[in-house]
């Protein structure tokens, strides 16, 4: 029996009402059918041919990822998967175990944190495209992603999926993949609204923010990807905001969602994030997730059924919710031929190559030794377990059963063929973590068996031309459902590397993480290091042409690296995890390098920063336009040897604001390729929104008279071109 998305037991029930009943009950004309009418004809078309029954089993889960369908009309059940970096495994179909199915494999993309790293958003297109060609052939209506929470605490143990710290790259890396997603007939689920920015009791913390805070920071990803890119769904987060749970939270969803972005998909909870059936009808959810047992148990079950009996819920209520379900169900082509798709195909890997290249940020090469060459290079101690771990099945629900994953070593192998001499010592060896890491006082002193490791390590790379050691985290540090205990790297690998660097000058150092890592004990002794993240199934081959100069490093830092964890905002407040259940963000606007640059507080690496192996020059600065400028222009040129690729930066800096106001925020970035010697004409509109605040009061975006400094920049706190312009004019923008 072909495997076409459905569960072995929705396939017999599905093939038996469609013979026994479709013919007694569909007639060739009805409107829901015919993919010629519009989309709202068939919605309420179908909705008026369903029975109370059949409407309440669109509102809530049947399966682990799936509603009930109807079959006496031939209609299927909506099926979803995660997620941000490709099509989940089958999971269940009512547990939370692995069906066990071996045609559910899928291409591990590069995780949310090396796309961002990307600052292409076009790359973020190719990602969700990628995905929506395997979800079609997976037989998937919805992907749950992209996730957009921004990076508030670099100990968030989902950081790696997420887009980092800065809410206009978030956005705009959401759209793109939405965009490219959605372009496959595969719907997207924006996640998760809002304010899930911890790990930490994630089911019932209650976050509470200031509304400058929730409309500058955390609400524009999510309002780029319903507003920009029409993703047809929204998962509401598990956790509270402002003492309401986020599934069931009126201002969120029914004010802010629908009424005010305009949003006709469809909101569903988290799994097992609803907590009352009055909360998520009223609160505006449209589809239950998760079951807490039996599904028609579920808030939306049969409890909804009994309340609307009694006359405690409208029938328009559960109409539009309904409606909301259906229209996503017809517009991923349910009921009509849909697109068949594409998986694991030559396209699709290189794709997540090409992307974990690009995501690749080069942080330090201040002798020149990368790129190696491999014609002069005869020997190579490669080091670390991370370099030869998988990790793409890893970190809970966006974990991918990956067809294939090529770790740092095998990428360094295949390069190399027989040209150099290639050795590996693991040289640490990451514990699983205990789940409680209060509990788990770091060992003081290393065990034998990591001394063991750590020598053999240092011996090899004595020995050869050149050592890479790659180094880094795991999915027991970047994981959904906990926080990391630190910014550390774990294992003991500070002291290696130092060991390593002292024993040979030609170190190189690899990071393999999701999120930023303490890098002071051993940066200054280590001549050359890049960030990697977890690159997917391409990941390896990234890192060996990265390595090697077949492609030159243009990732830029989605995510401050600060020095250490007591510099960060949420440490200088004490405002996290939260204290009696409550999440203050007393931090406000001043999240990420909006803090470090506001309180000149250096950074190990600032926000936007990647180094190249070429060079790249900034000139000719010119602004276009009466008092609001409307063009910003300059040149950027490859003052270099080698082709690449930068990503310029416009940063604006208010002069003298009468509120508070972050130093800087960016509010434009273009990635552009150069060749030697070639030189750009970079031309940019100027938007109002690079001058306003959110003025709550107002209910809208300000714009004050006054300077402001534009800033144009390699990186944050690399500004290569500036000029003021004074805006005399002032207005208030609509939401
Ligand atoms: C999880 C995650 C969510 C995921 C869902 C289904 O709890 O929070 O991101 O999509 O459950 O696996």
């Amino acid at each position: 029996m072909k495997y076409r998305g459905f569960h072995c037991r929705w396939l017999v029930v599905f093939a038996l009402g469609s013979t026994q009943l479709l013919s007694s009950s569909i007639k060739a004309q009805d409107a829901f059918r015919d993919p010629t009418k519009p989309l709202d004809v068939r919605v309420n078309d179908l909705l008026s041919k369903l029975t109370l029954e059949e409407k309440i089993g669109f509102i809530h889960s049947a399966s682990k990822f799936s509603t009930a369908g109807v079959p006496r009309l031939g209609v299927p059940p909506l099926w979803m998967s995660d997620g941000p970096h490709g099509v989940r495994e089958e999971i269940g179909p009512d547990s939370w175990n692995p069906a066990g199915r071996t045609d559910d494999f899928a291409t591990a993309m590069p995780v949310g944190i090396c796309l961002a790293a990307t600052w292409d958003p076009e790359m973020a297109r190719l990602s969700g495209l990628t995905i929506g060609q395997e979800a079609l052939v997976r037989g998937k209506n919805i992907m749950l992603g992209p996730g957009v929470n921004i990076m508030r605490t670099p100990l968030n143990g989902r950081n790696f999926e997420y887009l980092g710290e800065d809410p206009y790259l978030a956005s705009r890396m959401a759209v793109g993949f939405i965009e490219g997603e959605q372009s496959q007939g595969v719907a997207s689920c924006v996640k998760h609204y809002a304010g899930n920015d911890q790990e930490t009791k994630r089911n019932s913390i209650d976050v509470q923010m200031d509304d400058r805070t929730l409309h500058e920071i955390y609400l524009p990803p999510f309002k780029a990807a319903i507003k920009e890119a029409k993703a047809w769904s929204v998962m509401g987060a598990y956790n509270l905001f402002r003492g309401v749970h986020c599934c069931e939270n009126p201002f969120l969803i029914n004010q802010l969602l629908k009424h005010d972005w305009g949003f006709q998909g469809l909101v569903m909870s988290d799994w097992g994030g609803v907590h009352s059936t009055a909360g998520a009808v009223n609160g505006g959810l449209d589809l239950e997730m998760g079951t807490n047992g039996r599904y028609e148990r579920n808030f939306l079950a049969n409890p909804y059924i009994d309340g609307l009996k009694k006359g405690l819920f409208s029938q328009k209520a559960l109409d539009d919710k309904v409606a909301r379900v259906l229209r996503v169900l017809i517009a991923t082509h349910a009921l009509d031929t849909k697109p068949t798709g594409s998986i694991n195909t030559r396209q699709h890997q290189t794709n997540a190559r090409t992307i974990a290249e690009e995501g690749i940020v080069l942080l330090k090469n201040a002798t020149s030794l990368l790129p190696l060459d491999s014609g002069q290079v005869h020997s190579i101690a490669v080091i670390g377990s991370d370099a030869n771990t998988k990790f793409a099945y890893g970190g809970q629900s966006s974990g991918i059963k990956a067809f294939y994953e090529v770790p740092a070593l095998e990428g360094i192998l295949r390069r190399l063929g027989d040209k150099a001499t290639v050795t590996y010592s693991p040289g640490y060896a990451i514990p699983r973590r205990q789940w409680r890491p209060s509990a788990q006082p770091r060992p003081a002193t290393p065990s034998s068996d990591a001394i063991r490791l750590m020598d053999q390590a240092v011996e090899a790379a004595k020995r050869a031309d050149v050592a890479i050691v790659v180094a880094g985290l795991n999915h027991d540090y970047d994981t959904e459902g906990s926080d990391r205990p630190d910014m550390k790297l774990p294992a003991g690998q500070d002291e290696l590397i130092r060991r390593v660097a002292a024993a040979n000058p030609k170190t190189v150092v690899v990071l393999v993480s999701g999120s930023p890592i303490e890098l002071s004990r051993w940066i200054s002794a280590v001549p050359s290091v890049l960030e990697a993240w977890y690159g997917g199934s391409e990941g390896g081959n990234a890192v060996a042409r990265v390595l090697f100069g077949d492609v030159n490093p243009s990732g830029k830092l989605p995510c401050t690296f600060p020095i250490r964890d007591e510099d960060t905002p949420t440490s200088h407040f004490q405002s996290y995890p939260g204290a009696n259940g409550i999440e203050k963000y007393s931090e406000g606007l001043l999240v990420g390098y909006r803090w470090y640059d506001t309180k000149n507080i250096d950074p190990q690496f600032p926000f936007g920063f990647g180094l190249s192996y070429t060079r790249f020059a900034y000139d000719r600065l010119s602004v276009k336009g009466e008092d609001l400028p409307t063009e910003l222009s300059f040149d950027c040129s490859n003052a270099g040897n080698r082709d690449g690729a930068e990503v310029v930066q416009i940063y604006v800096h208010p002069v003298h604001p009468k509120v508070m106001r972050p130093d800087q925020e960016l509010k434009a970035f273009k990635k552009v390729a150069l060749i030697p010697n070639e030189k750009e004409a970079v031309v940019l509109p100027v938007e109002p929104s690079w001058f306003t605040y959110y003025d709550p009061a107002k209910e809208g975006w300000v714009l004050e008279p006054g300077d402001y400094e534009i800033r144009v920049g390699s990186s944050s706190r690399d500004i290569r071109l500036r000029t003021v312009v004074h805006v005399k004019q002032s207005g208030v923008y609509p939401d």
